[in-house]
């Protein structure tokens, strides 16, 4: 079982919470969201995310075995702090991820853990998504240790997490592949980001990123909403990026992709190494290596952000503070 030092004192509380409300804003929200489907398939919690904005003006309902979970690097975002002092009254135990020691959120949650990740510059986060994600893993492994996952399990997911940082390594020695690939994409004006499970949250991820650092407009949403709306857009000029690494919604997401296909729309896949038939519907493809699939997001988040990165460098753009951002909102 991860031992997380920050978590301990409330550790008996936790055996008993049987429903997780986390409230986030921005990209620590979509870190929330791979949380949601880590916490349910781990450690079968109920697990809702919300934004903290919306949270704190709508009428929650809670009972005993309710926790909220908050998210937030700076740990000084407005609407996040106010979902927190709103669960503090309410009595329900409250617990953060942050990575600023001392935060206003640091000290206003009951309990909860450090990124220590050292300063994050770039308004647009990077390193804190990375880190909130195994965080958010080290979390769903605790609390499943509690209660329903083996010990195999855990072990064996504690066990992969030590290989992501070499697997990342390998996606960013593909650092020119992904740069030539911004530079036929990059005068696009729009453009679709999908995902399915546990990489819907990093396709919304992966449009933000886009959005906020080179001004395209991207829209992120599940693949398999694609037939609800988002169909209406694709044609030669919108195109797509789609994750779809070999995990259990591979076929489904291969179906969304020959939609796209079959409309001419471009499509750039996110794809596990050693899967050639992709290419079939795939113009360009960027590989990561195999691991798990509750794990994917954890490599699935780097080309998202390189590919933004390489997009809005080309641009000629300002990576580290874009127009209109802050780095943290302070007020509502
Ligand atoms: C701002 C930043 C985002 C960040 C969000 C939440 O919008 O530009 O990068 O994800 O705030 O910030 P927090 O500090 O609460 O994680």
């Amino acid at each position: 079982m991860p031992k997380l030092g920050g978590l301990e004192k409330v550790k008996s509380d936790l055996r008993k919470v049987e429903k997780m409300k986390i409230v986030a804003c921005g990209t620590a929200r979509h870190a929330g969201l791979v949380g949601q489907y880590l916490f349910e398939e781990l450690s079968g919690i109920a697990t809702e995310v919300d934004y903290a904005s919306e949270f704190r003006y709508r009428k929650s309902v809670w009972d005993d075995r309710s926790a909220v979970l908050a998210i937030s690097q700076s740990g000084e975002t407005a609407d996040t702090l106010a979902a927190i002092r709103e669960a503090n009254e309410k009595g329900v135990i409250t617990l953060g991820i942050t990575n600023t020691v001392g935060s206003t959120l640091s000290r206003e949650t009951t309990a909860g853990v450090y990124n220590h990740i050292g300063p994050e510059i770039s308004v647009a986060s990077s390193k804190a998504f990375t880190s909130q994600l195994v965080i958010l893993v080290l979390m769903a492994v605790n609390f499943g240790r509690m209660r329903q996952l083996s010990l195999i399990e855990g072990r064996n997911i504690l066990q992969e997490v030590h290989n992501i940082p070499v697997k990342i390594q390998k996606i960013l020695q593909q650092n020119d592949h992904i740069r030539d690939i911004a530079n036929r994409y990059k005068d696009y004006t729009n453009f679709g980001f999908l995902g399915r499970k546990y990489n819907y949250p990093i396709a919304i991820e992966g449009a933000l990123k886009l959005k906020e650092i080179s001004y395209i407009h991207s829209e992120g949403y599940p693949s398999g909403e694609l037939k609800h709306g988002s169909i209406a857009l694709i044609d030669p000029e919108f195109p797509s990026m789609f994750i779809a690494p070999n995990d259990s919604v591979y076929d489904k997401n291969i179906s969304n992709m020959e939609e796209i296909a079959s409309r001419k729309g471009k499509i750039i896949a996110v794809a596990t190494e050693g899967n050639e038939e992709i290419s079939r519907v795939a113009d360009d493809v960027i590989y990561i290596p195999d691991t798990l699939e509750c794990l994917t997001p954890l490599l699935t988040a780097i080309p998202m952000q390189l590919f933004a990165y390489h997009v809005a460098s080309l641009k000629g753009l300002d990576i580290d503070q874009p127009r209109n951002l802050a780095k943290s909102v302070t007020v509502e």
